[in-house]
């Protein structure tokens, strides 16, 4: 009996870490339901009322980071399933299409997810930038040019991890784009037949590159997202919270009212000799901030719920594709590169032309060195922006309106190549509006 109870009680106490109140009836209670729970605790107790609104950040972060579990959880079910060898590959995804049950829904939902983390990724990235939530702000210890950073690279990554698992249903559609996309690659200078080789681990693409592309896409890639992404939110706390929070702190420095030293690290500071601590922004906790329980919990089940609703309800309209098997004989026209990296492909072709007999290689213009100097100005933009700090998560700040100009016309170049790309491109990469029907060819992309 004392052992039952013993069990009872023990299993009472890990409910009772994995769950917390809902409606919490004190602040006391709010507080404690975040620092106890296992899940919560690495959310602050209290949250600026300002972060959570709805259209400050749209919330895009973090759609993204819950786009990451779905496809953490739906690919670890497909592993179960998939066989990476160039024999079973095709066939393992035909009977996930047609066998097993549900198999459809889950490498739909798994694909959708996948498309869904690109483009919300992307406007994560479009929304701080116009709120130039890069820049520091009125607290101490900030480096958010840091954690903007570490969100390039996690963009980079991101979409490598989704050209990895193109290659992975090994059908036409598959070949084909990584066919594409690697050739881009290889135009590198110097680098770039070697970069190409070690990728596919020959020089074509066979079972070593299915192999590779399958480690990569299964393990390392989620392991480099899931170690940046605990570091960019770490940063994100460490730097105060979101950006705008530092509107109201800048306010209350024109009212000359300190700001308070909120937290310290006593065993960090006895070992460094000083005492570390984080100022937080705000000073009138009451007026600006709210407890996260249930203020930002509420919220965040709510942006979960309808992202999968959201992701499922795709998954039903657009059938995820399975093409004929990998044929290296059979080239479709026109191959195309995954959506993503149309816009590259675009700009090779534009890119490529002849003056007096001499051609001008467009794959290293507009597959090397445009992306590359796109990188590069993405890096280094933080540490040029020099307008002033009250700029710092404002929407359009008007000291910032030419910043905002140059950045949108980039994206609206891309967003414009990857449309063209994808629609209005034919056999031989000719130009078809999308009312011109094609000539007689194999329609396959
Ligand atoms: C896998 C990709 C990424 C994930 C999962 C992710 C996740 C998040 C989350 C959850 C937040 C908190 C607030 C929010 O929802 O906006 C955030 C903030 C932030 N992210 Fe990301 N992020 C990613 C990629 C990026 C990229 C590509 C950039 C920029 C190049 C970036 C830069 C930032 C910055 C600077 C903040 C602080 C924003 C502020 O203070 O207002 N992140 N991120």
């Amino acid at each position: 009996m004392q052992a039952k109870q013993s069990i009872r009680e023990k299993a009472n106490w890990a409910w009772g870490k994995a769950i917390w109140t809902w409606l919490p009836a004190s602040d006391r209670e709010a507080g404690d339901s975040i620092v106890r729970n296992f899940l919560l605790h690495w959310f602050p107790a209290k949250v600026s009322r300002e972060s959570l609104s709805w259209n400050y950040s749209f919330w895009l972060g973090t759609i993204s980071a819950i786009l990451f579990l779905i496809l953490t959880v739906t690919g670890t079910f497909l592993m179960f399933l998939y066989v990476p060898s160039v024999e079973r590959a095709y066939l393992s995804v035909k009977d996930l299409e047609y066998t097993v049950s549900f198999g459809w829904f889950l490498r739909g939902l798994h694909r959708i997810s996948a498309h869904l983390m690109v483009a919300v990724v992307f406007l994560h990235m479009v929304r701080v930038f116009l709120t130039a939530a890069y820049k520091n702000g009125a607290a101490v210890n900030q480096n958010r040019p840091v954690n903007w950073i570490v969100g390039v690279v996690l963009l980079l990554v991101t979409l490598f991890l989704s050209f990895t698992g193109y290659l992975l249903p090994w059908d036409q559609l598959a070949y084909w784009a990584i066919t594409v996309g690697t050739n881009i690659a290889s135009a590198a200078p110097v680098a770039g037949e070697w970069m190409r080789f070690i990728l596919l681990g020959g020089n074509t693409i066979e079972q070593n590159t299915l192999i590779r592309f399958y480690v990569l896409h299964c393990f390392f890639l989620p392991l480099i997202v899931l170690a940046l992404f605990s570091y960019h939110m770490w940063r994100v706390r460490k730097d105060g919270g979101l950006a705008c929070v530092d509107k109201e702190a800048l306010a209350q420095k024109k009212e000359k009212v300190a700001p308070i030293k909120s937290k310290t690290y006593s065993l960090l500071g006895i070992t460094s000799g000083v005492t570390v601590h984080v100022e937080t922004s705000l000073v009138d906790e009451d007026k600006h901030t709210v407890q996260s329980s249930p203020n930002l919990t509420r919220r965040l089940l709510l942006v979960t719920l309808a992202t999968l609703a959201v992701a499922s309800i795709l998954t039903f309209i657009f059938h995820a594709p399975l093409e004929e098997p990998a044929n290296p004989a059979i080239t479709p026209n026109p191959a195309k590169a995954p959506w993503y990296f149309l816009w590259l492909q675009e700009l090779v072709t534009i890119t490529t032309f002849s003056i007096g007999g001499f051609t001008i290689n467009g794959a290293l213009i507009g597959g090397i060195i445009v992306p590359g100097i796109l990188v590069a100005a993405a890096i280094l933009w933080p540490y040029f922006d020099k307008s002033p700090a009250r700029s710092t998560g404002v929407w359009f700040a008007k000291e910032r309106r030419r910043q905002n100009m140059i950045f949108l016309l980039v994206v609206l170049f891309i967003l414009v190549l990857t449309i063209v790309g994808t629609f209005l491109r034919g056999p031989y990469w000719n130009f078809y509006w999308p009312w011109e029907s094609w000539p007689e060819m194999p329609r396959k992309f």
